[in-house]
């Protein structure tokens, strides 16, 4: 069992970086750790009922200690389930729960639970009782601002309301509806318009609610812009991809005195962390794939990513030739 740190329940996390299938997992979060120490961090989403049932729980649910503040984010429908997950993840040492019901994907949906279950209120108002009842870190949910033809203002402020009543914590609202029939997860996060206003129109309706929006922010401005009146900004795609560009998060929102790092000394910093993963039978692979786009803008930075690449899948690349390339990126300015 991890030991707790500061509980996060009265913090107001500005900015969180989202949840993202395939990419947020502990390594990537670590990195993103050294380029800001205050951003709210998610994991991957895990199936609540898949988390019960693994003999590899460890495998779900472990993390490194400097990704505090870590929220675990479940899906799932069933109430008895999300109990024992709920105390898995406070056990664990996690600093909240959130709940999930805005993916769209027809596998998860099928299982009627994600984004179809926002057609279901009073069930999801049961899942997040379930879970408060059960810990006392906070519970969040992420959902859209509607389902398909439930996509009414009226709609989502009564799904809020009862949700806020069943507990949560706070909302945070993909500014875009999900559209079930027609469009995969990935059209699902670019073909449905963006609609900000929406969400700002919740919050109006809803001030003594935490709302947090996300869907499309690109840059540090944007999001200054969206805390006039919101209480948070979650980035997704954008920092995956590039996370240098938000290499001011400290500064800019939390004002914290910090200098930002540059792409080499990341790099340099993760050496141990790389070492010590390589040690306990894991591959450079994990960790470079997601440290790959730390490299951007320098002449060449696709030969350097791909020769990283092409050497640590190959399982050929040695630490003393990562730290050689960063160097070369540290002579370069980077
Ligand atoms: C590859 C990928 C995987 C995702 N996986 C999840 C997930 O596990 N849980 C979730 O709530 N949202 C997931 N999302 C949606 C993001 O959390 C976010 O809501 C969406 O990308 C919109 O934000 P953005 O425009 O800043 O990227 C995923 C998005 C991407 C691109």
């Amino acid at each position: 069992m991890k030991s707790y740190p500061p509980n996060s329940i009265n913090n107001l996390h500005k900015i969180s970086v989202a949840p993202m299938m395939d990419c947020t997992d502990k390594h990537f979060r670590m990195i993103i750790r050294k380029i800001s120490s205050k951003a709210l961090l998610y994991t991957e989403m895990i199936v609540a009922q898949s988390l019960i049932y693994t003999e590899k729980k460890e495998q779900f649910l472990d993390f490194n200690l400097e990704e505090h503040p870590l929220s675990i984010q479940f899906g799932g429908d069933n109430p008895k389930m999300l109990e024992e997950a709920a105390k898995m993840a406070q056990d664990w040492g996690y600093d909240e729960i959130n709940f999930n019901v805005g993916c769209p994907s027809p596998r998860v949906c099928s299982g009627n639970f994600g984004a179809s279950l926002m057609k279901d209120p009073s069930k999801v108002a049961k899942c997040i009782e379930s879970l408060k009842n059960n810990c006392s870190i906070p519970v969040t949910i992420k959902h859209r601002i509607g389902v398909d033809d439930d996509d009414s203002f009226d709609k989502l402020n009564s799904f809020v309301k009862e949700v806020a009543n069943a507990g949560a914590d706070r909302f945070t609202v993909h500014a875009r509806k999900a559209i079930l029939k027609g469009l995969n997860p990935k059209q699902n996060r670019t073909i449905p318009p963006l609609k900000y206003d929406i969400v700002q129109k919740l919050k109006k309706n809803n001030p003594d609610l935490l709302i947090e929006i996300n869907g499309g922010f690109t840059n540090i401005d944007q999001c200054i812009k969206a805390l006039s009146d919101l209480d948070g900004v979650m980035i997704g795609r954008s920092v995956y991809k590039y996370p240098l560009r938000w290499s001011e998060i400290d500064q800019k929102i939390y004002r914290e005195n910090t200098t930002s790092k540059k792409a080499s000394e990341i790099i340099i910093s993760l050496v141990p962390y790389i070492e010590n993963h390589l040690k306990n039978g894991g591959k450079t692979w994990d960790v470079c794939k997601h440290l790959i786009n730390l490299v951007e803008g320098i002449p060449n930075a696709k030969i350097w990513r791909n020769e990283i690449s092409a050497r640590s899948i190959k399982q050929e690349l040695s630490i003393d030739y990562l730290i050689k390339q960063s160097l070369k990126l540290q002579k370069m300015g980077f």
